[in-house]
């Protein structure tokens, strides 16, 4: 049978009917944070529940000036966005027609939002077979050609963060070409402080941040990112922005967000000794997991690397429900991504594995 894989992981209903399956499922396929959104968010929604009468101020300027305090850069560096996603296409706008390179594997949303403003685009591979490594040689040499490059960091599926030095090598050579470096950083809030890369768009106007606060926070149905770049940027994006594109509740929300950073490192912690405690488990069951810093990782069999479609099968059918990699590009479906989630519902995971290895 054909399977039409679903684009995006989080899509559980649909996924037990397309395979027939009655039971609940673990959803392991959606990276976003596990333990649902902090709980004063709930009172910080209902407290602006008498907004749904009024437009959003059109400026977002409460929103934005939060956003750019939290970052320590001006409120004009900074554009409130419906999600990180109106990010990455209100991005691909800016170089309409011109030439993209996009490093992958990686989220199948950049390449669709070049191809959505006619960009012609180039990919380039991580070694994945060497820690993921950034193929830096090769994006250096691209650059000649690429207006802008779009990197994802931590990069979504493989969890991994392109070095900073390795960063700075590119918007070196990138300045002289001419050409931007966007980084999506929808996941960088899981690492610990000082990782993400605000603190070079003071010496590179030719980097461009995109964020979300949907992973963290729990909020993929709110819809809030942004995004970071000189004013220039800014004020040309928010020409091209569509009027009120982002809601009032994600406006409301977004200082008590940024104000409420205790959450984040607690949750920071947790991730971090969850990951080192699933690894330590994976290695001694003998299977492949990409050196992910965050909230989700790649899989493989070691000992039976062809058979990942077997694998999803067996785990799907045993209550875990893992994302597919079929549209990922390199990885062709050979691996599986997983999210990390409570100890209780990561034990069940490592508890399947264990018995599909005793199966042999
Ligand atoms: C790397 C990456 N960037 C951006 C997004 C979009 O997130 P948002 O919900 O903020 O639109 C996703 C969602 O999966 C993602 O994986």
């Amino acid at each position: 049978m054909e399977i039409q894989w679903p684009d995006h992981g989080g899509q559980p209903t649909e996924m037990k009917r397309k395979f027939h399956i009655e039971k609940d499922v673990i959803d392991f396929s959606a990276n976003i944070h596990p333990f649902g959104p902090p709980s004063w968010l709930k009172e910080a929604l209902k407290n602006s529940y008498d907004q749904i009468s009024h437009y959003p101020d059109p400026s977002y300027a409460k929103a934005n000036r939060s956003l750019a305090a939290f970052d320590q850069v001006h409120d004009e560096e900074v554009l409130v966005t419906n999600g990180g996603a109106e990010a990455i296409f209100l991005t691909a706008k800016l170089f309409e027609g011109k030439h993209a390179l996009i490093i992958q594997p990686t989220f199948s949303e950049y390449e669709r939002a070049c191809k959505h403003y006619h960009l012609e685009v180039e990919d380039v591979f991580l070694h994945m077979n060497d820690e993921c490594r950034l193929p830096l040689e090769q994006i250096i040499e691209q650059l000649d050609w690429a207006d802008v490059v779009f990197l994802c960091r931590p990069n979504n599926p493989t969890g991994t963060v392109a070095q900073e030095s390795d960063i700075r090598r590119i918007l070196e050579k990138a300045k002289k070409t001419g050409t931007f470096l966007v980084v999506d950083e929808a996941f960088v809030d899981f690492l610990g402080d000082g990782a993400n890369l605000v603190h070079l768009l003071k010496d590179y106007e030719n980097l461009i941040l995109l964020r979300s606060l949907t992973k963290m926070y729990a909020i993929p149905g709110v819809r809030v990112g942004y995004l970071l770049a000189n004013r220039e940027i800014i004020k040309l994006l928010k020409q091209w922005q569509i009027p009120w594109s982002v809601n009032a509740f994600a406006e409301a929300i977004i200082p008590a967000i940024v104000n409420n950073q205790s959450f984040v490192s607690v949750s920071q912690q947790f991730f971090r000794e969850e990951l080192a405690r699933i690894r330590e488990q994976l290695v001694k069951l003998n299977f492949y997991m990409s050196p992910s810093a965050v909230n989700f990782y790649l899989l493989r069999d070691n000992e039976k690397p062809d058979s990942t479609g077997e694998l999803f099968h067996f785990l799907f059918h045993h209550g875990v429900l893992p994302r597919h990699t079929d549209n990922f590009k390199q990885l062709n479906g050979n691996y599986l991504r997983f999210a990390v989630r409570s100890q209780q519902d990561n034990d069940l995971l490592l508890k399947a594995l264990a018995d599909w290895r005793d199966r042999g």
